[in-house]
């Protein structure tokens, strides 16, 4: 089997080809970065527009990365929701378009349980897992029980943890994308010296909350001591420190109480675009094997932020399970993955 997947969702423009032998034989990426600089966030129209000027080259340039041909290829996978309309509607309407002139199954993707999967191509990872989705737009623990089957454990009230890096960046004038931009200048940083709130922490459940971290990052960067230079990446690195601290401690909830409820996981696995920072990775590693015997896992940095490999590959997993779409299948801008109605799976076998 191989798969061609299609990411559109958000500010990325993206196409991945993986096969069933968990090999990716392509995986273009671009990013919106400059189109949407000047406005300081992204802006929907633009990136419809942006998807729409590129999608076309990257398909042809994963067809080639990969030494294929469209005819090579069982499926079509695409990114349906949940995201910003007009850019989702690019990648499914271009992936249906496809699918329906080489007469190939098209595979609707929720990309939230694209990021869910990614692990499972990456490393050998079984059913049932806890993940911990951490992107720009949302925040997330669930248990994985299977292609399509999920509990959500807990979310944010508020802010995503990639938001949080976003807005902190913003703040201490670091540009964005914030989350790379905050690690970096946290690396320099003592996270000691600036005392930011941890909201949430040691609250019963496993919601999380992101909000207060902004306000504080904010009065304590406008009360800064001017002189010293090593105040930003100080600031920095209390931010980060306090975003690790806060998904620590929610986890750390989410494991006791499957325990509790005796349901037996086999890793604890990060995903989306905050799984991608250096030191949340260690602190989550340190968590899982020290206090519970279990492995913590977590897909390499490029495949954490979007992409289209893991589109390809959560179209892979559903066609193997005989999951496939109608044409006439939704772009959905929400799109909850534990809500079952919601699903395209409940169109299982309708191929198209
Ligand atoms: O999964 P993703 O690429 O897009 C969404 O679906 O949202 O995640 C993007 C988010 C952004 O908020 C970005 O600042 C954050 O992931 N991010 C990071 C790092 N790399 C990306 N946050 C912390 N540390 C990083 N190294
Ligand atoms: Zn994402």
């Amino acid at each position: 089997m191989i798969l061609l997947g299609l990411e559109t969702s958000c500010d990325e423009t993206a196409a991945g080809i993986v096969d069933d032998s968990r090999r990716i034989l392509a995986n273009r990426v671009t990013s919106q970065l400059a189109e949407h600089k000047p406005y300081g966030g992204v802006v929907p129209e633009i990136a419809a527009r942006a998807h729409l000027d590129r999608l076309d080259d990257l398909i042809r340039l994963a067809l080639e990365d990969a030494k294929i041909a469209l005819a090579d290829l069982t499926g079509i996978a695409a990114t349906c929701g949940p995201g910003l309309i007009g850019g989702v509607m690019v990648g499914a309407m271009t992936g249906k378009a496809i699918a329906a002139v080489r007469k190939l199954p098209f595979i609707a993707v929720n990309h939230l349980e694209a990021h869910a999967l990614t692990a499972r191509l990456t490393h050998d990872v079984s059913f049932p897992y806890l993940l911990l989705l951490v992107s720009g737009g949302h925040c997330q623990l669930l248990l994985v029980k299977g292609v399509g089957d999920y509990r959500l454990l807990g979310t944010t009230i508020d802010d995503a943890a990639g938001e949080c890096f976003d807005k902190g960046a913003k703040v201490l004038g670091l540009g964005y994308p914030g989350g790379p931009a905050v690690e970096r200048a946290a690396a320099e940083g003592d996270p000691q010296v600036f005392d930011l709130p941890r909201p949430m922490l040691g609250r019963k459940g496993c919601d999380f909350s992101f909000s207060g971290l902004k306000t504080a990052l904010r009065q304590k960067t406008e009360g800064r001591d001017r002189g010293s230079e090593n105040t930003i990446s100080d600031l920095a690195a209390s931010l980060q420190t306090a975003i690790a601290d806060i998904l620590v401690d929610r986890t750390k909830n989410a494991l006791d109480m499957l325990a509790d409820e005796n349901i037996k996981i086999t890793a604890l696995v990060a995903a989306g675009g905050v799984a991608a920072n250096g030191v949340i990775r260690v602190r989550l590693t340190k968590l899982t094997g020290e206090d519970y015997g279990l492995p913590f896992v977590a897909p390499p940095a490029d495949l954490c932020t979007d992409n289209g490999v893991m589109i390809a590959w959560a179209g892979l997993e559903r066609l193997r399970l005989g999951l496939t779409n109608g044409l006439d299948s939704a772009a959905r801008p929400r799109w909850a993955l534990d809500d079952r109605k919601a699903m395209p799976a409940d169109e299982a076998g309708r191929s198209a």
